[in-house]
């Protein structure tokens, strides 16, 4: 019996070698996201410490997209290329072409892996980029030390389908520290995700120093306990919570963000979500506090006064020094839940209604953004705010993130605003992903893995036209009951996954079940990572 039992482990063991050793002879093709198109072709490419790299462009950003690879084949396998950038092709070589002849998107490239060589093209570094990301996943999932790593033949020509491809973090609820945001941002790269919304201002804590306003964070970052359980239950934890980035430290994440080519879009939150900035300079409210960081979560009534001259001098101050951090198009001001009961009632409110002839306070807040749309868009953005700033009239040149289901992202493509979709339904990653009996406390709602994969960001009732103002779509993670990066992770991925494929692959390449096997390759580059992910979908 003891025999018996001793051989089928040695078999077990046996098996999972040789399908490592499978691996690293010739690894099967599986991508997340599913390519535009792959053709397998015979044989393998070996790259061995004496390939070299050789790339045609010496520019700033090509260094970007080769170290990529290099920190991969070093880091996975302990192999160090020789990396020339004045290179033409050479056999046996891997050559990275930046070719601004040829007509695909600039996030698009051709990766052809034949046994005489490897050529990566695009017009962009954005997808040539891309292309080493591909390239990355035709390696083995492995980490260890390799004389030669071997990548399948193959043909692949790739181009996203939305420009859009976004995921979200809330570091208002529970502060995360920056090495996680760093490593936030390997993961969205690994999955070609590039757009990092990142929700900085909250009512239970400001998280970005404002060197004008230092109370913001000497104050309004630091909450003196927090909510335990769900919503409701009114038990506290008696532990103060806080945390805020430095300006020099968010200048570093966001150069990490570009060696990525990934755009950070920072979000400060008004005029709702503002507790925290009440709390550190009082007189921004309709009543003048006093106030407290929140401790709990939900929708507060106090929130910034949208008739008093000093709340506009206040958020434009605030926004000229975060404006300059964020190289990116688009900025957000949140815009969301925010109740108007404050302002029904003060004075100031109603005499702003009265002079600027406002008949609701829906065009109270409508007034206020467009105000600030105005700022935005004179000192070079481009304002992208929550989809209630719909109601009460858009401001002129806003984009609209459509998170109260689609309708909101209809209503704004037919007025020929751009959109990002965003529907709680398929896209709020801090809902459960398998049966909340088995699962750590969520926020609630169930959002299982395939249910996110099927999900497609344009409206069947937009016309053609109307459907080109989709620019795609985001996954949003709510953290109030996400406590640690680990949390993070177990809620993300692999959802990210899922995300990845709805906004890059072809609409006609969903295939679930194909999905899902590929899924289970990744995940082993996802332990490799360290990835905290969530297991419920590889039990089967
Ligand atoms: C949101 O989930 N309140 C945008
Ligand atoms: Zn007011």
């Amino acid at each position: 019996m003891k025999n018996q039992l001793f051989a089928m482990i040695l078999l077990l063991i046996g098996t999972i070698l040789t399908a490592c050793q499978e691996e690293i002879r010739r690894p099967d093709i599986m991508l997340i996201p599913q390519p535009a198109s792959l053709n397998n072709l015979e044989g393998v490419f070996q790259i061995s410490s004496g390939t070299k790299i050789l790339i045609n462009s010496d520019s700033k950003e090509m260094h970007r997209v080769t170290a990529d690879l290099s920190r991969h084949l070093e880091g996975m396998y302990e192999i160090k290329c020789k990396v020339s950038f004045s290179g033409a092709a050479e056999k046996k070589s891997i050559f990275i072409k930046l070719n601004t002849g040829l007509s695909i998107s600039r996030e698009s490239y051709n990766l052809v892996v034949t046994p005489k060589g490897i050529l990566l093209e695009s017009p962009s570094p954005n997808g040539l980029f891309y292309g080493i990301q591909t390239l990355v996943q035709m390696m083995p999932p492995v980490k260890q030390s390799l004389s030669e790593v071997v990548v399948p033949s193959a043909e692949i020509k790739d181009s996203p389908r939305f420009t859009w491809r976004g995921l979200h973090l809330d570091v208002g609820r529970h502060f995360m520290p920056k090495e996680f945001i760093l490593k936030y941002l390997d993961y969205m790269a690994f999955h070609k995700l590039n757009t990092f919304h990142w929700h900085l201002t909250e009512d239970q804590g400001w998280r970005i120093e404002i060197k004008k306003f230092p109370r913001l964070t000497e104050v309004g970052s630091v909450r003196k306990e927090t909510l335990v359980g769900h919503y409701g239950s009114n038990s506290y934890d008696g532990k103060p919570a806080g945390g805020f980035y430095t300006q020099e430290e968010v200048k570093e994440i966001v150069a990490y963000a570009s060696d990525r080519f990934i755009t950070v879009v920072p979000e400060i939150e008004m005029p709702g979500h503002a507790l925290a900035a009440l709390a550190s300079y009082p007189e921004l409210g309709c009543t003048g506090g006093p106030y407290e960081v929140g401790t709990t979560w939900g929708v507060f009534d106090d929130v910034y006064c949208a008739g008093n001259a000093k709340t506009d001098t206040f958020l434009m101050d605030v926004l000229k020094e975060v404006i300059p951090l964020f190289p990116g198009e688009y900025f957000h001001i949140g815009g969301d839940e925010c109740p108007k009961t404050r302002w029904k009632e003060c004075p100031v409110c109603k005499q702003k209604m009265k002079e600027e002839g406002l008949k609701t306070e829906h065009e109270l807040q409508s007034y206020f953004v467009q105000r600030m749309e105005r700022f935005l868009n004179e000192n070079g953005k481009k304002l992208i705010g929550w989809d209630e700033i719909l109601e009460g009239g858009l401001a002129p040149n806003a984009a609209v993130m459509s998170w109260r289901g689609e309708d909101g992202g209809i209503a704004a493509a037919r007025e020929r605003h751009y959109v990002v979709m965003t529907p709680g339904e398929y896209c709020y990653l801090d809902h459960y992903q398998a049966d909340p009996k088995t699962e750590p406390l969520a926020i609630g709602g169930y959002l299982p893995l395939k249910k996110l994969y099927g999900y497609e960001p344009i409206p069947a009732v937009l016309s053609k036209e109307e459907a080109k103002y989709v620019l795609g779509a985001q996954g949003n993670v709510w953290t109030e009951y996400m406590q640690t990066p680990a949390q993070v992770e177990y809620m993300v991925f692999p959802r990210a996954a899922a995300l990845a494929e709805v906004v890059w692959s072809p609409k006609g390449a969903r295939d679930f079940d194909g999905f899902k096997t590929r899924l289970s390759r990744l995940s082993k580059f996802y332990d490799l990572m360290g990835i905290n992910y969530c297991k419920a979908e590889f039990k089967q």
